[in-house]
């Protein structure tokens, strides 16, 4: 029988973790790990029978696309891809003409917008227009699932996330700016759930400042902490986590040029074998993917026994079919 926190679940959204109370994102990390349980046995949990979640895409994607479509199958439903080429998505159709239409014909309305200043804006005026929950494929401010899979594979491999530190590291990357939204969601999440976490990062690639007081908020209430720092290396020594990653100058510059600039000063944030050493025993590396490989970080490490990312990766399914069964059952 589901409890108060989770019924209270049904119709929410899932745009920003902050959201949602640490009980309610305790109770979708429950499900999450009962859904793998059961899949690992063979037993099948068709929750969502009938159901159908629109998919809108104007990025492209390989897991989150991947993960939700699997996703809804397995809980009995379906997935509609819609993606921005070859519909009328990205022109014509307003944001409250999605909502209501796609609001109509399915059980949820799940989005990726990254654009900077508008993606969010964008999901939250759809939430605003829809009758069905919506959820956040990642915007330009947050990717919630990601986090959520995240904080799962932690727990997983740590145990309990309280006390634990956590490096979220700026890293090298040649490819082109990429969203802040990733380190926005874990750290904020990372601090609801009492973890110390360093956000280590050149002066240019600043997080936003709002969303940074929130995570100390969060670390002032879990009586974790947040700790800002600017030495690549010194955001490994001693860490339980590593979890190093690109982002763009987003608050320096939107100008792509100007960006890979700035970007090409710091060749040498990359994460490799010798300064996973310094990190704690045991310590584990997570990267959301896809990551740059010899650049962000060496094969060694990628491909080596500290190495999280195929299990953080599998986790977006779990954790998605959960926040799916709670606010789409
Ligand atoms: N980590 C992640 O969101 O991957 P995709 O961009 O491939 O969906």
């Amino acid at each position: 029988m589901l409890s108060d926190v989770q019924t209270h679940m049904r119709g929410r959204d899932m745009i920003d973790t902050q959201d949602w109370t640490r009980e309610e994102i305790e109770t979708v990390l429950d499900v999450a790990f009962e859904l793998k349980r059961q899949r690992a046995l063979g037993i099948s949990h068709a929750i969502l029978r009938d159901r159908v979640l629109a998919m809108l895409f104007f990025y492209s994607s390989t897991r989150t696309r991947a993960s939700f479509e699997a996703g809804m199958a397995q809980l009995g439903g379906h997935a509609q891809f819609i993606e921005s080429r070859t519909t009328q998505i990205a022109h014509g159709d307003t944001p409250k003409e999605i909502g209501e239409i796609l609001g109509r014909y399915n059980d949820g309305i799940a989005i990726r917008n990254v654009d900077w200043g508008l993606g969010n804006a964008y999901i939250r005026a759809v939430a605003e227009a829809s009758r069905v929950p919506v959820l956040n494929m990642q915007c330009d401010l947050y990717h919630p699932h990601q986090a959520l899979a995240d904080l799962m594979t932690m727990i997983e491999k740590l145990g309990d996330p309280r006390g634990r530190t956590l490096d979220v590291s700026w890293a090298y990357a040649a490819s082109y700016q990429k969203p802040i939204s990733v380190p926005q969601s874990l750290i904020l999440l990372a601090t609801q759930f009492g973890m110390n976490v360093r956000l280590v990062h050149p002066p240019e690639f600043e997080l936003m400042p709002d969303v940074v007081e929130q995570a100390k908020e969060n670390a002032r209430a879990s009586r974790g902490s947040l700790e800002l720092m600017s030495g690549f290396e010194d955001g490994f020594r001693g860490a339980d986590v590593v979890y190093a990653k690109s982002w763009g100058a987003l608050l320096t510059t939107t100008d792509e040029a100007e960006g890979a600039k700035i970007i090409d000063q710091y060749q040498d944030w990359i994460t490799d074998g010798r300064r996973m050493a310094m990190a704690s025993d045991g310590a584990i590396f997570m990267h959301p993917l896809p990551a740059d490989r010899g650049v962000e970080v060496t094969d060694e490490v990628i491909d080596g026994p500290q190495s999280a990312v195929y299990d953080q990766a599998e986790n977006r399914l779990h954790a998605q079919k959960a926040v799916m069964a709670l606010t789409m059952g």
